[in-house]
């Protein structure tokens, strides 16, 4: 065998020692549960880490449910660029209507139905709707349902309170389901996509109903890197009513 070869075949088998040792090291370790082996800049790196048994990464659960929605819309800039993101990324989301923005944005709203988004009433004019007497507050309310229903041709059935402030006893004038939020997004006060995203990473969970405002640059940036990341984490997002459903 001329030398050259020889050399080759000596670096050869000196890789296969090297590989055969570092597998068995390897074996070694991950046999005894008592070492954590992580692979970091490329190379197999061994940490003592006492007792701790080696995990597999976190399941990725696909059918934890959370719900993006949307007050005091629509804007006739930040709505259909949020409508955008979520087309693109095959989201649906809940959209609660303020009726005196209706006027001159029937087109967004006709749009979000086409894409599957839930529409809902915010009241006319952002009342405080336990404040008013009841006859003002079913106004506010059928108004806008009204200038709904002209649009889509269904009459809203969900109603998010403006404040989130409520009476019970209104319950049976408007006919409505109200909805709530669990997670504040503080977004009409942040405005810093930053600041917004990292609120509601921290909080989000499985069933959340997130309150955001598509009235805003940084809410439009900062919902659409929320979708992301959630559903990196393996959520589906769904409107609403299919939140209540189950
Ligand atoms: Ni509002």
């Amino acid at each position: 065998m001329k030398l050259k070869y020889k050399i080759w075949l000596f670096a050869l088998l000196c890789a296969a020692d090297v590989f055969l040792l570092t597998a068995m090291v390897r074996t070694a370790a991950l046999s005894s549960g008592h070492v954590h082996v992580s692979a970091e800049e490329g190379e197999w790196r061994l940490e003592n880490t006492g007792n701790q048994t080696i995990q597999p990464e976190p399941d990725r659960k696909v059918d934890r449910c959370i719900a993006l929605t949307f007050d005091d819309g629509p804007h006739p800039v930040c709505t259909p660029k949020l409508l955008d993101g979520l087309k693109e990324r095959g989201v649906h989301a809940t959209f609660f209507l303020m009726g005196q923005n209706i006027e001159g944005n029937e087109a967004i709203i006709k749009r979000m139905q086409e894409e599957g988004h839930l529409i809902g009433n915010h009241s006319y004019s952002h009342v405080q709707l336990s404040k008013a007497g009841t006859g003002a507050v079913c106004r506010a309310v059928d108004d806008t349902s009204r200038l709904i229903e002209e649009i889509t041709g269904e009459r809203p059935r969900y109603l998010r309170p403006p404040y989130g402030d409520w009476r019970e006893e209104l319950e049976c004038q408007v006919d409505l389901t109200t909805v709530l939020w669990s997670v504040d997004s503080l977004d009409w006060k942040l405005r810093n996509s930053d600041r917004i995203v990292k609120r509601v990473l921290k909080d989000a969970e499985e069933g959340d109903i997130i309150l955001m405002h598509d009235i805003f640059p940084t809410s439009v940036s900062a919902a659409l890197r929320i979708v992301d990341e959630l559903k990196d984490r393996g959520y589906t997002f769904v409107t609403v009513d299919e939140l209540l459903i189950d």
